[in-house]
């Protein structure tokens, strides 16, 4: 194992895209470690996804779950679950407080990253991340274009420069919007109304929100977060005069805000009802045994939802299990009022696999076998909140179609990545906060770390077969619990033993509880690694 000196960590020079959570963590270990990182944001602030919310929006994971391990919530945010402008000030003021703004260039796009060094042909043959299992590789640089959006002139608007390690913390719900696809003559272009994406909806402020929506009929295509914030919003603002209508393609366990029974899913013994990534006989007998105990601790969850909101009589009981939704991060906190709005009238909930567009709004499938029953929905206004295409915009960054064919790797299959971190097969790279947890700051925080004892030579990764075997053991987690939505790459059922993964690799005792029943039975959170 071999330290670097600190005149080869001072030479080494680290280029991080992002300025939200990832990347302030990025460059705060990156500054504690003794590196000269340098941070591209497009926007004009730091906080990513917190710059543009609606006003309602609130964080959806507990305040002790979604912290800083070294700068914690100030006492004056009293609530559990901070609002929008709340968080913004609290990320505000870590990047303050540990004088990561002078690290930033804002209103910086990084346009492209490539890759100057051995051959696609080359890399291919290499048996070691990086050519010879350093991380900074001995071979290569990254050449960082970038695009200044406050400058007026069109030549000298880009820039570009040579880093010896790329970070990319580029965010995976921003951006570039996923919108649905339709056959020609039946797309928003036959439609008179207006439509947007909920990204463009959430860059509005309040008052310009509200007045876009008011007196309008308003349809929201969607039904997670994203979708349920912005039809409370319009409800709200047009009551039953003109109610907003929903549509659901698939229905979900979704939570009020008191929503103790995460917490059944956050400790070990949970996790050993689940078969995991690589495990070996034992484990798999154990998850085996305990799978009806798995089932029915998913359905008692269920029963629960079913009896605390009217999602039996809105014909809103989804197919899949909770434990599904967990596995795959899907669980969104109902807005307070939502179900008495649909009882008032002043929302209408449609269920439908698919939808059209006609001249006056949309037309949706109600009986998808036989496409015999089209209802139509009179609209002006439709948002789709149907969400991201995070790795869209993963593959976009790079310049050559060989690593953008890597990172994307196959829709059927999740992001290739190791230890959701770093491609085997894309030297100097490292990605952090594309794939989900049920506490993101956190899992981004511990990522960071691992990444910097990994830079810094504390470990080395395994061969690059190794790590290609692993990604494919996890893909496989991924599909067997999460379903459709497999590509979320969610750890939220299997946290622990991802942590504990992450902790071995760093040389840290991976139980971080005093006693067994603790080690088995307590929550595990952010503070258990501070
Ligand atoms: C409205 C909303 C609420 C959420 N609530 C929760 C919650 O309660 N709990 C939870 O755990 N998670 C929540 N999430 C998930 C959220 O994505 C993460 O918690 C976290 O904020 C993501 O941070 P990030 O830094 O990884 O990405 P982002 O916040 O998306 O930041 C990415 C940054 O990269 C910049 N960028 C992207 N591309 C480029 C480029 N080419 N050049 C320069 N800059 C670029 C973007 O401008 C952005 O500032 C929420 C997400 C949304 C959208
Ligand atoms: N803290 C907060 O208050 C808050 C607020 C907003 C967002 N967020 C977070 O931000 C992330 C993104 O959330 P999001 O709601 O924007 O996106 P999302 O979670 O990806 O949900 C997209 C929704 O659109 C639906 N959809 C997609 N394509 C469709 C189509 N062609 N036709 C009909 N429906 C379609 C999906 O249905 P299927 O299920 O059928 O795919 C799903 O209901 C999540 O992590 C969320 O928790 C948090």
């Amino acid at each position: 194992m071999q330290l670097l000196s600190s005149e080869a960590i001072m030479g080494r020079r680290i280029g991080i895209v992002g300025a939200g959570i990832s990347g302030l963590l990025a460059c705060k270990y990156a500054l504690t470690k003794g590196y000269h990182p340098i941070v591209f944001e497009s926007r004009n602030t730091v906080g990513g996804v917190w710059t543009q919310t609606l006003k309602t929006t609130k964080l959806q994971t507990c305040k002790p779950f979604y912290q800083f391990s070294d700068y914690h919530w100030p006492s004056s945010v009293q609530t559990l679950f901070p609002d929008s402008q709340q968080v913004f000030d609290y990320f505000q003021s870590y990047a303050n407080h540990f004088n990561l703004l002078k690290h930033i260039r804002f209103n910086t796009k990084v346009v492209s990253i490539k890759y100057e060094g051995p051959s696609d042909q080359d890399i291919q043959s290499w048996a070691l991340w990086g050519g010879n299992g350093d991380p900074f590789g001995d071979k290569g640089k990254w050449i960082i274009t970038t695009l200044d959006l406050l400058s007026q002139s069109i030549e000298n608007n880009t820039q570009v420069m040579e880093v010896d390690f790329v970070i990319l913390c580029l965010g995976r719900y921003s951006d570039v919007a996923d919108m649905p696809e339709f056959p020609s003559g039946k797309g928003p272009d036959v439609f008179e109304g207006m439509v947007m994406h909920s990204m463009e909806y959430s860059a509005l402020d309040y008052e310009n929100a509200r007045n876009l929506v008011n007196g309008k009929r308003v349809t929201v295509v969607g039904f997670q977060k994203s979708a349920l914030d912005i039809t409370i919003e319009c409800s709200n603002t047009n009551g039953v005069e003109h109610p907003c209508t929903i549509i659901c393609r698939t229905p979900h366990w979704n939570a009020t805000e008191f929503f103790p029974w995460k917490r059944l899913y956050s400790n070990r013994f949970s996790q050993l009802m689940l078969h995991k990534p690589g495990e070996g006989l034992v484990l798999n007998l154990l998850a085996s045994v305990l799978s009806p105990l798995r089932w029915g601790m998913s359905k008692f969850v269920e029963n629960d939802i079913k009896k605390k909101q009217p999602i039996e009589k809105y014909d809103m009981v989804p197919d899949h299990s909770f434990l599904q939704e967990m596995s795959s991060c899907s669980v969104a906190t109902v807005p307070a009022g939502f179900y008495e709005n649909v009882e008032k009238g002043s929302i209408v909930l449609k269920r439908s696999k698919t939808f059209t567009f006609y001249k006056e709004g949309v037309l949706l499938d109600n009986n998808s076998t036989t496409h015999d029953h089209m209802e139509a929905i009179k609209c002006d206004l439709v948002i789709f909140a149907t969400g991201f295409k995070g790795d869209q915009k993963l593959k976009d960054i790079f310049a050559s179609p060989g690593f953008q064919d890597c990172i994307f790797g196959s829709p059927s299959n999740t992001l290739p990545l190791y230890r959701e971190c770093v491609h085997p097969r894309i030297p100097q790279v490292a990605v952090i906060g594309f794939s989900e947890s049920a506490a993101n700051l956190f899992t981004s925080e511990i990522r960071c770390r691992w990444l910097f004892e990994l830079l810094d030579g504390k470990f080395k990764l395994p061969n690059i077969q190794e790590m290609e075997k692993d990604v494919l053991e996890w893909n496989k987690f991924m599909k067997r619990y999460s379903g459709k939505y497999f590509r979320r790459s969610c750890m939220g059922a299997l946290h622990i033993w991802y942590y504990d993964q992450l902790c071995k690799d760093m040389g840290l005792n991976p139980n971080r509880k005093k006693g067994f029943w603790a080690e088995l039975f307590e929550p595990y959170g952010p503070s258990d690694y501070a």
